[in-house]
């Protein structure tokens, strides 16, 4: 089933003391989700351990955690890497993958992001596999041929039932952390998109079970219309998830 969500993707900010305020203004707001409605925060790896120890001692909350990164190894030699064990050990359900940050500056290829997607599932969690165009390629209107590569690159691999469980993130990376939105049409149009590349692959009943995220500057004045879209399933939020206020006025935009 289509699941409605809202994740925060905390990137490298907060230290965790100010995580764990963060997540305790969160609780203290009993935030009523619905059954088809899920709250994730992706925090940096420091914080996963105490903000898991957080959400056990107040299981009413719902918030679930997610990584923002994972190995393509299971384990071993490799200096500075975290596993998937490492992560699904801490109770982490969600992981994104082939975030734009990490494939622009850290250089990771679409290669990388299906080792990494491997990675996620074989520990039994979820992947959060973000696409999206840079403004240059937008400007040409080459958009849609540039998504669909990321997506046959990095998920044709997946079988269908697989498929199904996994979210994936549409964030064009002139809207991230500029405070230039796609506009509610513009995201429709590519989720509509991205969905009709996975009906081809996979048919019509497991593309209507993923679930498409919108990133890039969502905000409290936004996200209903955004939300309101019929292929946008809710938002990955980077900039406005850091405010327990804003944060939590974007969740309450789902609908
Ligand atoms: P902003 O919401 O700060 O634009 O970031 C979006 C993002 O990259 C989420 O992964």
């Amino acid at each position: 089933m289509r699941k409605k969500i809202v994740a925060g993707n905390w990137k490298m900010n907060l230290n965790t003391d100010q995580g764990i305020s963060l997540v305790n203004d969160l609780i203290k707001e009993k935030i009523d989700l619905k059954y088809n409605q899920t709250v994730i925060i992706c925090p940096p790896f420091t914080h996963i351990g105490s903000l898991k120890m957080l959400l056990d001692n107040n299981e009413g909350s719902k918030i679930q955690l997610g990584a923002q990164n994972i190995s393509d190894k299971a384990s071993g030699a490799y200096t500075g890497e975290i596993s998937g064990e490492m992560l699904k050990h801490l109770d982490t359900r969600y992981v994104i993958v082939g975030h734009s940050e990490r494939r622009e500056i850290y250089n990771e290829s679409n290669e990388m992001v299906q080792k990494k997607v491997d990675a996620v599932l074989s520990s039994k969690m979820t992947p959060i596999f973000c696409c999206g165009e840079p403004l240059k390629v937008r400007e040409v209107e080459n958009q849609n041929d540039y998504v669909q590569q990321q997506i046959e690159e990095g998920l044709f691999h997946l079988n269908g039932e697989t498929m199904s469980s996994l979210i994936i993130a549409y964030e064009p990376i002139w809207a991230i952390g500029t405070g230039r939105t796609a506009s509610a049409a513009q995201a429709e149009e590519m989720h509509a998109f991205i969905r009709s590349i996975l009906e081809k692959k996979w048919g019509s009943e497991i593309a209507e079970d993923v679930t498409i995220l919108y990133g890039g500057s969502v905000k409290p004045d936004n996200a209903q219309e955004l939300f309101s879209q019929d292929n946008v399933d809710g938002g990955l939020i980077g900039g406005a998830a850091l405010d327990a206020n804003s944060f939590i006025d974007i969740i309450k935009a789902l609908a």
